[in-house]
């Protein structure tokens, strides 16, 4: 498989999947007279999908002056009604697509860790690169956002894929480097640079496995990576429980980090989700 066929496919359809519960959420405050633009901000920023799709648009050339790299911003910039149309129109897509959907590559599952590893890398910003910590965010939300394409245009090669992941426990990626000879890392980044996203943002999706190697943005890209491995330990293993998840010393020390803190992040992901969830109706 190459990545060059994938890229051609985003071009010709830039919606990822969504959750059907947050797809229900969307319809439902799009036709609530008394919603609020907090309440679809809250929608927008708990979805990788809907993250993607609204910097996606606030990127383009039609509106990009400059780089916009938080959903607060995108929505403000866009406006509540743009918005509304965008949101709707992913959720209207989604449920017109209804089809088989990967067994092994669930969908939940692919949200919770990526909230999870959003909340993780807000925290871990605030201690360690205030400035960045909403941009973080949205890096933590789509730093797997490669998954979804995947999941979009190969979900039988990527169910195979996780199931084989788990059958011999190694890392997702290194499963997809063997079947697909790319991981959802260069997936992400190809998508991140197809869209114009900010450096930071593509820099944490492009090297959230090997942080070490960014050259550019590595403060940055070791707070996603922690933030991820720390969601692994967590129980928000992204379809595959058992993968090696131990924060490796030399990116702690590198962040400076105590101990301690990582602890305290890992309780705050497991809260967010809780919350999330019931705010989405899921059980
Ligand atoms: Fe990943
Ligand atoms: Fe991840």
């Amino acid at each position: 498989m190459d990545l060059r066929s994938l890229e051609i496919k985003v071009s010709r359809s830039e919606n990822l999947p969504v959750l059907p519960q947050i797809v229900s959420q969307v319809l439902k405050l799009a036709d609530d007279q008394d919603a609020s633009p907090k309440d679809m901000e809250r929608i927008v920023e708990r979805d990788p999908a809907i993250t993607a799709k609204i910097l996606r648009v606030a990127n383009s050339s039609y509106y990009g002056l400059q780089q916009v790299s938080s959903t607060g911003r995108a929505i403000s910039m866009l406006g509540m009604n743009a918005v509304r149309s965008l949101v709707v129109g992913v959720a209207y897509q989604q449920v017109i697509a209804g089809r088989a959907l990967a067994s092994h590559f669930n969908k939940l599952e692919f949200w919770r860790h990526s909230l999870g590893v959003a909340t993780g890398a807000r925290i871990l910003a605030k201690l360690k690169l205030p400035m960045r910590s909403e941009e973080l965010y949205v890096a933590g939300m789509m730093h797997d956002v490669g998954l979804l394409v995947m999941d979009r245009f190969h979900p039988l090669e990527l169910d195979k894929t996780v199931k084989f992941a788990i059958e011999e426990g190694m890392c997702l990626h290194d499963a997809e480097q063997l079947m697909f000879g790319f991981d959802h890392s260069h997936v992400g980044a190809m998508l991140a640079d197809k869209w114009a996203l900010a450096p930071v943002i593509a820099d944490a999706v492009r090297y959230h496995h090997d942080p070490m190697s960014d050259d550019e943005n590595q403060q940055s890209t070791l707070i996603i990576a922690v933030a991820n491995l720390l969601a692994h330990q967590c129980g928000l293993t992204n379809n595959v429980p058992g993968q090696p998840n131990e924060v490796p010393e030399a990116w702690v020390e590198q962040l400076g980090l105590p101990a301690e803190q990582l602890e305290i992040i890992k309780n705050v992901m497991a809260q967010e989700i809780v919350k999330a969830e019931q705010a989405f109706g899921i059980g």
